[in-house]
């Protein structure tokens, strides 16, 4: 990444304790815009707790602790007054999908009509590009009206990454969104990913380290709430890491 690449989320001395329990330990790292950065590592290193902390989801949860900071485009997301303003600008898909019981275009469509977008005629077109983008909208072109909890796993996910843009989003956060998804799905969602890229800045949690291989610019080792190491795909996944741990996890060592 370049010297002149922006940063579009600076992480600095993130520290986050569930009633006393360290999940994160002090962790620093800038996400460049446009880029797929991945984070992995293994079960309860911290990293769907990161990804609260960027929209404020960690707010919600009650014994949560947070120290340090957390900037996007330079302003520090815990002073932000409208956290819903803030939400719209980060999309997140979860590991499971989560289907609203609605149509499959209403489930795109919510977010824009809540938030005063009710022109008929560019609801249809925002509703057909985003799911274009995430690569579902010849699978249900003429079943629009039908429910989204209806949709196979994979198309429900893909759903989920629709609805996700909906709010046309500068960042998307993903926690392992292929949890549920079959490879050939996977792969599809892969492509939309390397797609989107070009419009958005990414941040992907992963447990599948190919899968970090094959899609990011850099990726992150987190073990225990720590940030291990965190440089170029080119670095992470060669023998010149940093820390030797870094190079046992990517090969299958430990984990
Ligand atoms: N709501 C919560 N209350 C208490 N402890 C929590 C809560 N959420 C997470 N933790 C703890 O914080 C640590 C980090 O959890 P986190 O879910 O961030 O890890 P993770 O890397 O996403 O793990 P996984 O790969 O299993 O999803 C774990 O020890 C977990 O038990
Ligand atoms: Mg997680």
């Amino acid at each position: 990444m370049s010297d002149l690449a922006k940063k579009k989320i600076e992480v600095s001395g993130l520290s986050v304790s569930y009633g006393g329990v360290t999940a994160l330990d002090s962790i620093s790292l800038d996400v460049y815009e446009h880029e797929i950065l991945s984070i992995i590592g293994p079960a309860n290193a911290g990293k769907t707790t990161f990804l609260n902390c960027i929209n404020r989801m960690i707010d919600s949860i009650p014994d949560a602790r947070v120290q340090g900071t957390v900037k996007i485009d330079g302003d520090d997301v815990r002073q932000v007054r409208d956290v819903n303003a803030l939400r719209r600008r980060i999309g997140m898909v979860f590991p499971l999908p989560v289907g609203l019981p609605m149509s499959i275009y209403d489930n795109v469509a919510y977010a824009p009509r809540m938030a005063g977008k009710t022109d008929k005629t560019r609801l249809d077109e925002l509703v057909e590009r985003c799911l274009r983008q995430s690569a579902l909208f010849d699978e249900v072109k003429d079943r629009m009206g039908d429910l989204g909890t209806k949709l196979s796993g994979g198309q429900q996910q893909r759903l989920t990454i629709a609805r996700a843009l909906s709010m046309e989003p500068e960042i998307l956060c993903l926690d392992e969104f292929s949890i549920a998804v079959d490879p050939v799905t996977t792969m599809r969602i892969e492509e939309v990913l390397k797609e989107l890229r070009k419009e958005v800045t990414i941040v992907l949690v992963t447990n599948l380290v190919q899968q970090a291989k094959r899609l990011a610019d850099r990726t992150a080792l987190f073990l225990d709430g720590k940030l291990i190491e965190l440089d170029s795909n080119e670095i992470i996944f060669s023998r010149r890491t940093a820390d030797q741990r870094t190079f046992q996890y990517v090969q299958g060592l430990f984990g």
